[in-house]
């Protein structure tokens, strides 16, 4: 019988009796969405999935994203592959623009809120690890709204975040002529509310990331400064959970009350993680 189980945070789960090499059937898929409702991020331990197999649990969620970034190089674009290898098994050089691309993904963010429908749900397999794995660190987005202040809080309600593509790279150094002009005719800033209001529980959360950019209406300063604010008060310990990753892992996360980042690893082992997602419906 399917169950789920809380890590030490309240809001990471670990699923049991799952054998995500057969599709979720609609049940099990509700009952994922309904754990991801009540914990932000589940992981499903040891599932040694092909391909095909992820793409299908994906499709269980929603028409599954395509990855669309040039900069990726991936051949396939039902995944983006993240690690220090590429789709084709070769070694990702630490100065090509991929790299510098991926470690964007150091700096905390919610995937995909540089497009209008942001990714709802991110499913990451672990298919190769080197033998100390660097972990991904989750934070609680929700708990984080939870603990301010109700003055706080109604300041907060109803300002609307501009972000983008551009934001995120720049503060890894990348420069404008760095990206496909595909990227940027294809990804203009967006705008997002501050605080979110989930579409199941509607329970409401902090939304923001690395590719926030400032506050609309706000100067550029003044609106830059909450946003660093917010995610220093949100990734404090307290809020964060830190994933200890073990070989054919499957995570999967609810964009709309995390945030995530990456930890640095230099190698020299391969390092091969594979994502997929489904878009968000609707970014209330
Ligand atoms: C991602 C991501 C972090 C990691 O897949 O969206 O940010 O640790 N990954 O690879
Ligand atoms: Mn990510």
């Amino acid at each position: 019988m399917t169950s789920f189980h809380k890590a030490g945070a309240t809001f990471f789960a670990f699923a049991q009796a799952f054998d995500l090499r057969h599709t979720p059937t609609p049940q099990q898929a509700a009952a994922i969405e309904a754990a991801l409702d009540k914990y932000g991020v589940v992981a499903f331990r040891n599932q040694a999935i092909d391909g095909d197999q992820q793409h299908a649990f994906t499709g269980a969620f929603g028409k599954p994203r395509e990855a669309t970034f040039k900069e990726l190089g991936s051949a396939n674009t039902r995944f983006v592959d993240i690690g220090n290898v590429d789709y084709d098994g070769r070694a990702i050089g630490p100065e090509s623009l991929t790299a510098l691309y991926m470690r964007a993904n150091l700096l905390w963010h919610t995937d995909g809120s540089f497009n209008e429908k942001p990714t709802r749900y991110t499913i990451l397999h672990a298919r190769e690890l080197p033998p100390v794995p660097p972990p991904t660190e989750y934070a609680d987005m929700r708990a984080a709204w939870d603990a301010l202040p109700p003055a706080r809080q109604a300041e907060l309600v109803g300002l609307r975040v501009v972000h983008s593509i551009v934001r995120s790279r720049e503060q890894m150094g990348m420069t404008a002529d760095q990206f496909t002009a595909d990227t940027l005719q294809s990804k203009p800033p967006v705008e997002h509310p501050l605080v979110r209001r989930h579409r199941l529980s509607g329970r409401r959360s902090l939304y923001l990331a690395s590719h926030a950019s400032h506050v609309v209406g706000w100067s550029l300063d003044k609106g830059r400064a909450l946003v660093e604010e917010l995610i220093a008060y949100a990734t404090q310990p307290r809020f964060v959970y830190s994933y200890d990753w073990t070989p054919h892992d499957l995570l999967i996360w609810d964009n709309s009350r995390t945030m995530h980042r990456a930890t640095p690893y230099d190698g020299p082992h391969p390092r091969k993680m594979r994502q997929s997602g489904v878009h968000e419906l609707d970014v209330v």
